[in-house]
C-alpha cells in the first residue's frame, strides 16, 4: 500500500521500509544520477520549534535531488502569531507545495495537519511524541552497521519519557523479529506508560537497568539520548544528581561488545563523554549522514505523490486530558481514537 503521509511508524509496512531503504542505498551508491529527480518539486519546511540536523538535513536532501523549498524556523514570522489555525496554514501552505514537513512541540501536531493537507506531510517531531525520519535515520544506521535490523538487544539510555525519537524507534521496532530492549533511565524519567503498555501489546521483550554500567555488556545497540530539559513538567527535579549513572564512558566501552553499535539522535550534551568519539562502534555522526540520505529516498517519493484532500467528518468533540496535545489548543480537530482506544492524535490514555 503507497504510504501516504509519515505521521508514525505504525502507519507503515515492513515492505515499505524495505522499499524506501533500497531506494537509499541505490540514491547513496550514485548520487549523480539524482541531482534532478526532484526538479521543479518545492517542499514547506514548517519548523515551530528549532532544530538543526532534521531541518538541515531535509534541505541539504531536497537541494541534493534537485529541488527547492520554503519555509520558516521561528513561527513568529508567520500569520500563526496573528492567531491563525494550524489547520489554515497547512491548508494554505499545501495548495503551493508538492510536501511539508512540519515540527511542532505538540503532541499530535503532524496528524492535525495531515488532516488539512492536499500534500504529503512529513512528522519531524511533535513534541515529546514522535520522530518518524530520524527512525528512518536508526534503521538505516543500523542496516548499514549490521547488515540486519531485527536479533538484537537495544540498550534504551537517558530520558525516554520526553525522548520521542525513542518512542519512535520502538514502534518501528516492533515489525523486526527478536528484538529485546534494556531500559536505563532514572526512575523520573522512565518510559511512559502508553508506550511500556505498546511494548507488551506487540510482545516485546524488555527489562529494566538502574545503571549503564549495569547493562552496556549485554547490549548489540545502545541508543543514548540527551534530558530534554525544555519539556519537563515539574516531576522531573533533581535528575542532574543521577546522571552519572547514565553517561557512556571511554572507561565502559570497555565492558561493551566489540560489535556494539553506539547511536545518538544527537544533539549530544553530555550523556557521551568526548573520548568515545573516535572508538570506531560510535556510529553517531555517520548516523547524522545516513539521514540526509534516506529522507532523498522519502522525499524523490512524497513530492511525486498526486495532490488531493478528503476533509475530516466531524464525529463530536475530541477530549483528551493530556495539556501538550494539539487538541488543546486546536479546538476543531474531530474526534479520534487510537487503536486501543486512547488519544488518536497524542496516543496518550483519554
Ligand atoms: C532529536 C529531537 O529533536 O527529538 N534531535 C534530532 O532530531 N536529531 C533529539 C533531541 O533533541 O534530543
Amino acid at each position: 500500500m503507497p504510504v501516504r503521509n509519515l505521521i508514525s511508524f505504525d502507519d507503515v509496512s515492513v515492505a515499505w521500509w524495505d522499499g524506501l531503504y533500497k531506494s537509499c542505498t541505490e540514491i547513496m551508491a550514485r548520487p549523480d544520477d539524482y541531482r534532478d529527480a526532484c526538479r521543479g518539486k518545492l517542499l514547506a519546511s514548517l519548523f515551530f520549534e528549532s532544530s538543526t540536523r532534521t531541518r538541515f538535513s531535509f534541505q541539504a536532501a531536497m537541494l541534493r535531488l534537485g529541488g527547492s523549498l520554503f519555509g520558516f524556523s521561528n513561527p513568529a514570522d508567520t500569520s500563526i502569531s496573528k492567531g491563525e489555525s494550524l489547520a489554515d496554514t497547512i491548508r494554505m501552505t499545501s495548495s503551493y507545495a508538492d510536501t511539508i514537513v512540519m515540527r511542532n512541540p505538540q503532541e499530535g501536531a503532524a496528524l492535525a495537519a495531515s488532516l488539512y493537507s492536499e500534500v504529503p506531510v512529513i512528522n519531524a517531531g511533535d513534541g515529546g511524541h514522535l520522530h518518524p525520519t530520524q527512525t528512518l535515520t536508526d534503521l538505516t544506521t543500523i542496516a548499514q552497521t549490521r547488515g540486519v535490523i531485527g536479533n538484537v538487544t537495544v540498550g534504551l539510555c537517558g530520558d525516554l519519557k520526553y525522548g520521542r525519537t525513542v518512542h519512535s524507534l520502538v514502534t518501528a521496532l516492533a515489525k523486526f523479529p527478536n528484538v529485546r530492549f534494556v531500559l536505563i533511565a532514572p526512575d523520573a524519567l522512565k518510559m511512559p506508560e502508553y508506550m511500556t503498555a505498546f511494548m507488551r501489546a506487540h510482545l516485546m521483550e524488555y527489562a529494566v537497568a538502574d545503571s549503564l554500567e549495569s547493562a552496556i555488556g549485554d547490549l548489540d545497540v545502545l541508543y543514548m539520548t540527551r534530558i530534554q530539559r525544555e519539556r519537563f513538567d515539574g516531576a522531573e527535579e533533581n535528575v542532574d544528581a543521577l546522571m552519572s549513572k547514565f553517561t557512556l564512558t571511554a572507561e565502559l566501552m570497555k565492558r561493551a561488545k566489540s560489535d556494539l553499535t553506539v547511536l545518538h539522535p544527537l544533539p549530544r550534551v553530555n550523556e557521551i563523554e568526548r573520548a568515545v568519539d573516535a572508538d570506531p562502534r560510535a556510529k553517531y555522526f555517520e548516523q547524522a549522514r545516513f539521514g540526509m540520505f534516506i529522507r532523498m529516498a522519502l522525499l524523490l517519493d512524497f513530492t511525486h505523490q498526486p495532490r488531493g484532500i478528503e476533509y475530516p467528518a466531524h464525529e463530536g468533540e475530541h477530549e483528551c486530558g493530556n495539556p501538550k496535545c494539539v487538541t488543546k489548543t486546536e479546538l476543531y480537530l474531530p474526534k479520534r481514537l487510537n487503536a486501543d482506544g486512547g488519544c488518536g492524535y497524542c496516543d496518550k490514555k483519554l
